[in-house]
């Protein structure tokens, strides 16, 4: 067979027409070779790529060259914000913010649910001061101070602020982030001692001294059968002091007024440590939980019996 590059010279010989139009492609290729193959679509959200984050170019000029590659693919603007949502996807994932909260913001935290007044105007100021902690996470940082959620009754809505605040900084400053119930922290440290573990004691006590914010929920009810209360406050100690003293952010809920801590830790020292490293915020002294579960309870009954 011919070549094709043959059969078009004989072509152009023989017909000046299509010579013609021929020379009219070469010029207007010359001009501009280079074609986007990739054909934009929604779901880029610049509209230059599929999606995928790559947009392929041809250069016709180079079309004939031998062991030329006249294809490639270059990264569109939204491959980056790909990659930066793809580590911020895994800093949540790893996290441990209960999943229950992964979506919970602190715009959507909603001091009107609260029935009390008096509930609602201590959740508008705990509200400003999560609010606030995110937007100067920064100086927060560099003078290492977190909060201190605080209501004695339950199901006020201190974890649930707490998340949100948890995947604000993720979210808006991409921190490294460790979610916790301090029951279980003392657990993973425990659970060290077992002749199977594959960490000691020393890697996991470090963990939760370097990572850059730590949130340790329910702090000071962790007194359980296998878990004594030096035991608690010797590993508390440990990280608060090394937190403490590397001005590493961290955030506490509890049940207890910090003043109270030393009545559970009672050498004094967490409660000094914590009282050094955050700010107390009042949480209403009102259950979300309890109202929620009355509400679905009812809801229930008119499926179950109605
Ligand atoms: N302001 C709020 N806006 C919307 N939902 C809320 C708010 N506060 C609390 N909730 C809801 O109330 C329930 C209880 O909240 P949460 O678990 O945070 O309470 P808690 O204070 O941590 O309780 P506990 O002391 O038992 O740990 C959750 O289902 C949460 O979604
Ligand atoms: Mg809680
Ligand atoms: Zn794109």
């Amino acid at each position: 067979m011919e070549p094709i590059s043959q059969v078009i010279k004989d072509l152009m010989n023989n017909n000046p027409e299509f010579a013609k139009r021929m020379s009219a492609v070469n010029e207007s290729l010359a001009s501009d070779p280079i074609e986007v193959l990739t054909k934009p679509s929604k779901q880029c959200p610049v509209m230059k790529c599929d999606g995928a984050g790559w947009i392929w170019m041809k250069d016709w000029s180079k079309r004939h060259l031998r062991n030329v590659s006249d294809e490639w693919k270059e990264p569109c603007e939204c491959y980056e914000q790909m990659m930066k949502q793809r580590v911020i996807d895994k800093k949540l994932d790893l996290s441990g913010i209960p999943p229950i909260f992964q979506d919970a913001t602190v715009a959507s935290f909603n001091p009107n649910k609260y029935l009390e007044a008096d509930s609602r105007e201590t959740a508008i100021v705990a509200k400003k001061a999560a609010e606030n902690l995110v937007k100067n996470y920064q100086a927060m940082k560099n003078i290492g101070k977190g909060l201190y959620l605080y209501s004695s009754i339950k199901g006020s809505g201190k974890t649930r602020l707490a998340s949100s605040i948890a995947n604000a900084l993720v979210k808006v400053h991409g921190v490294d982030l460790i979610f916790i119930k301090a029951n279980d922290l003392l657990s993973q440290v425990k659970k060290t001692y077992g002749k199977e573990s594959l960490q000691t004691e020393d890697q996991v006590i470090r963990m939760f001294r370097e990572v850059e914010v730590l949130v340790i929920d329910d702090v000071s009810v962790e007194k359980t059968k296998e878990t004594s209360m030096t035991f608690a406050e010797k590993i508390l100690y440990d990280v608060t002091d090394y937190r403490l003293e590397h001005r590493k952010v961290t955030i506490f809920t509890s049940n207890r007024t910090i003043e109270d801590l030393a009545k559970v830790y009672t050498e004094g020292r967490v409660k000094s440590r914590i009282n050094k490293m955050s700010l107390e915020v009042y949480m209403p002294e009102e259950s979300i939980r309890d109202q929620e579960a009355e509400s679905e309870n009812a809801e229930l009954e008119r499926m179950i019996f109605g």
